[in-house]
């Protein structure tokens, strides 16, 4: 695997490469992570991978400095998925000067959900990743579910920029007992990792019984997070959505069987944790 630092070494390094498959992350990699290289495998070649823990997408009280940064152990976790070029940018290199220009999702998109509870965080991805595919132009990219908000909000941004890139959902990777892989997931003490998979056992339940034709939704998203607080959560929403634009569904379209997803974000301590499931 090559390592490349610079957007020029980065080009030398994949010029005339026309099926590249590009796979963004900020590190610290886990399984899930490395789900979406061996997804982009399959619809491409060569494997492109970024590491970049981008500034930009952190509010003000969030932890960019905290951010685990592991680089050895990531850079050798790709060796062995067969990445052939890893990007791995300095902030100088990305952004050399300030990033004024900055691409901003539309507010039905990006101001709902986890764009209310992290204002600016949706400009800062959609900054970001127009920047990496325009170092990298990449043929397809990998993007997972585990973050469905990010990857419905990239899908529209390269479909409404006419972007030569095909954006590829990967399944969202979980522990065995449920809990969705994620970087925060160190931060749990052994007792609240023993807690964490209600989460998910919360969206399990809601879109089983949406499924089963209980259709009050206020209702459904109310009592599962009174039940993850009475659990010592700090619920910040569960919410049932449209796939198709993350709207909340009317009437008519429950009606007529439009396809929906249940989101959620809640605190557990002080790490505070997403997940989602297609219903
Ligand atoms: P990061 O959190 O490192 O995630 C990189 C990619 O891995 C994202 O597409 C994310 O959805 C996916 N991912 C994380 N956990 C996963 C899991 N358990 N199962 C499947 N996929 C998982 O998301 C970002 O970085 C950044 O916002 C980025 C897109 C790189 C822009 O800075």
């Amino acid at each position: 695997m090559k390592i490349v630092s610079t957007i020029e070494e980065l080009r030398d390094q994949l010029s005339g490469q026309l099926r590249t498959a590009f796979v963004p992350t900020m590190g610290n990699l886990h399984e899930g992570h490395l789900s979406l290289m061996r997804l982009a495998r399959k619809h491409g070649d060569p494997v492109v991978a970024s590491i970049f823990v981008n500034r930009l997408q952190f509010g003000p009280n969030e932890d960019f400095d905290k951010y685990p940064r592991t680089f050895q152990a990531d850079v050798e976790k790709l060796e062995k998925e067969g990445v052939y070029v890893l990007f791995a940018p300095t902030e100088k290199e990305l952004y050399p000067e300030p990033q004024e220009f900055r691409v901003s999702p539309p507010d039905g998109l990006g101001n709902t959900l986890e764009g209310e509870f992290r204002p600016g965080f949706f400009t800062g991805v959609s900054t970001v990743v127009l920047k990496l595919f325009s170092c990298v132009q990449p043929k397809v990219a990998v993007f997972g579910k585990k973050d469905y908000q990010q990857l419905m909000i990239v899908r529209n941004m390269a479909r409404q920029f006419a972007l030569p890139t095909q954006i590829i959902a990967a399944e969202t990777w979980r522990a065995d007992d449920g809990l969705a892989l994620s970087s925060r997931n160190m931060y749990l003490s052994a007792t609240e990792r023993a807690e964490a998979p209600s989460l998910y056992r919360a969206l399990t339940s809601v879109a089983g019984e949406v499924r089963s034709g209980h259709l009050d939704i206020y209702q459904l998203e109310h009592k599962a997070m009174d039940e993850l607080a009475s659990r010592g959560w700090n619920p910040d929403y569960i919410s049932i959505r449209k796939q198709i634009d993350l709207q909340p569904p009317t009437a008519g379209d429950l009606a007529q069987g439009a396809p929906l997803v249940v989101l959620a974000a809640a605190k557990l301590g002080t790490t505070r944790l997403i997940d989602n499931l297609e219903i």
